[in-house]
């Protein structure tokens, strides 16, 4: 990149024919690194404007990819003063703020007309929110988009520069950072994403603890986290004969009986790592330990409904029960998703308003007040910052129900993905993963024997039955030992059947074995319905990087002890 910025700097052209040099210049200087890749991935890098532009990410990322832009010219970032091009006025670029006057942003100093960019797909109207107006406030809320990638895309749509007197203006007025009341976090996690913040810990953290202290639980967010103060704080139930119900927080603690329930929580896209080493997908690139296990307490979601009016007449129209956070973007659209109103309202169900989190009051990053726990279900629509309920015929709206978080063929690809012809995750499949010894690790062979742990879980209430470990990259196997419990603790009581809600910790001790220096450790995992996980990542592989559940695999070295040599 820096050879990129080099060239283009020492090239001062006319605005098209620089745009030619700098091309040539780039593909010559960097032919063989990873920026020529970037080079190649030109959807990519307007995917990631799209974000920068709206922070609709992920929703224009699958517009995008269906409505093609054409290529234009390679180019690199102008970013900066540049003599050639006009210098327009904040009021005149104010003037465009539509794709009839044309859309213009400004981006440190520059000016940029973006409409053709907005006319060449359909999400449009959440671009022209940032249109007459400057980029960054835009950008501190969408940071997790790569800034080197956006401003090349950027640059290509420079158009003039901004007059000083009102870059003095804008920089006068200080840029407020929607992430700056986020909680603050354990350094131990592994950062996968700071804005919004995605972390998961270190994976041996998960087999040392049945419970996965708060600190370490894995964090998912798509937003800022919402400041929610407990007094103020509002639940409403919609859609139910009973009219709208609203709840205090202190009415969801004395209103309802108090239920607590273990369960795990998978993100969907949990080992998604190992579906991007068969073929790039598109999503954070999550290690095995995008799961955690918690207690969990508050109001039946069933005893809630109840109140509000549900009886079983509501079942002949409604089907779905939507749920809607508090963090917002900044068209103020709220993360939302929902689960069959079937799960939401079985007493065997245990969905759970829940108001603590491993007996306290749950954590800001994990939903304060509350947040609705569907045990069995994938983490996506566990939603969290929780300030609505609508009992409905239909899913939620939310892109998060709509086009995310949903399977597909290894052979459907961006362009041929159709998000309406799949359903949205709920259950999620038989999983488990080696989390000790780590991938990479040397054993000395004066340990004589080796311990390998792990988590095992399935989703749907299904209770994990077994667990297969082989040392021998699945030429032989050995069963593992299964707890619910840590060590030196009581185990939890068995769960009655379908209500398996909470993973498996399993461990085998076995000899090192003998004249092998290295060893592929496998594990998989068996459910009560006899399910098991799939040997290999490619006939799973699909876009997205969701439900990646293949047989987990470890390659560690055995150091032979060198005084016996
Ligand atoms: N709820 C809201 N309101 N906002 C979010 O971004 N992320 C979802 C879900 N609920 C999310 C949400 C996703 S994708 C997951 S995997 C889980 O929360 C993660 O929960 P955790 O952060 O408590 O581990």
């Amino acid at each position: 990149m820096l050879l990129l910025r080099r060239c283009s700097s020492l090239t001062r052209l006319p605005l098209n024919s620089q745009r030619y040099q700098v091309a040539s210049c780039a593909v010559r200087l960097c032919s063989g690194s990873s920026e020529d890749q970037r080079l190649n991935h030109r959807p990519s890098w307007r995917h990631a404007l799209a974000g920068l532009l709206a922070g609709a990410g992920a929703v224009l990322a699958y517009d995008l990819h269906r409505h093609k832009a054409k290529r234009v010219d390679v180019a690199v970032p102008t970013i900066g003063r540049s003599s050639s091009l006009p210098v327009f006025s904040q009021e005149e670029v104010a003037k465009h703020r539509s794709v009839k006057d044309g859309v213009w942003v400004t981006y440190k100093g520059g000016v940029y007309d973006i409409t053709k960019f907005v006319a060449m797909h359909p999400g449009g109207d959440k671009i022209l929110m940032a249109a007459g107006g400057a980029l960054e406030p835009f950008w501190a809320l969408y940071a997790v988009h790569n800034q080197e990638h956006v401003l090349e895309i950027l640059s290509e749509y420079k158009v003039g520069e901004l007059s000083q007197e009102d870059v003095k203006k804008q920089q006068a007025v200080k840029s407020s950072d929607p992430y700056s009341s986020d909680p603050e976090r354990h350094p131990v996690l592994r950062i996968n994403n700071l804005k919004p913040f995605n972390a998961e810990p270190p994976p041996e953290f998960l087999s040392d603890s049945y419970i996965t202290p708060s600190a370490f639980f894995f964090k998912r967010n798509h937003l800022p986290v919402p400041q929610v103060e407990p007094a103020s704080y509002r639940l409403h139930v919609e859609g139910l004969p009973g009219g709208a119900l609203t709840l205090s927080l202190e009415d969801l603690k004395t209103w309802f009986p108090k239920h607590t329930i273990t369960a795990t929580l998978q993100c969907a896209g949990n080992r998604r790592s190992e579906m991007n080493k068969v073929k790039q997908v598109k999503g954070l690139n999550w290690g095995i330990a995008a799961i955690s296990n918690a207690t969990w307490s508050g109001a039946k979601l069933r005893d809630v409904l109840l109140a509000a009016g549900y009886s079983p007449d509501v079942t002949q129209w409604a089907r779905h029960v939507q749920f809607e956070g508090l963090d917002s973007d900044v068209m103020g659209t709220t993360y939302g998703a929902s689960v069959p109103l079937s799960k939401a309202v079985s007493e065997e169900g245990d969905v759970l308003l829940a108001y603590e989190m491993n007996g306290e009051d749950i954590p800001p990053d994990h939903g304060f007040p509350v947040r609705v726990v569907v045990p069995g279900v994938v983490g996506a629509r566990n939603v969290k910052w929780l300030g609505k309920i609508v009992v409905s015929g239909e899913e939620s709206s939310s892109h998060w129900q709509q086009n995310d978080y949903k399977g597909f063929s290894p052979g459907t690809d961006w362009d041929t993905v159709d998000f309406k012809s799949a359903p949205a995750i709920q259950e999620l499949p038989v999983q488990s993963a080696i989390t000790t010894p780590a991938d990479a690790a040397v054993i000395d062979r004066s340990e004589e024997t080796l311990t390998v742990k792990g988590y095992a879980w399935s989703g749907g209430g299904r209770e994990v039955v077994r667990v297969d470990v082989s040392l021998d990259g699945g030429k032989t196997w050995q069963v593992a030992q299964l707890r619910s419990g840590d060590k030196g603790r009581a185990a939890e009581p068995s769960p009655p059947l379908g209500r398996a809600w909470a993973w498996k910790l399993w461990e085998v001790t076995a000899p090192l074995p003998a004249e092998v220096g290295e060893l592929e450790i496998v594990c998989k995992a068996v459910d009560n319905s006899y399910n098991m996980q799939p040997d290999s990542v490619p006939p799973i592989w699909n876009l997205r990087g969701v439900l990646s559940n293949a047989w987990h695999r470890v390659k560690v070295k055995i150091r032979e002890d060198e005084s016996k040599e």
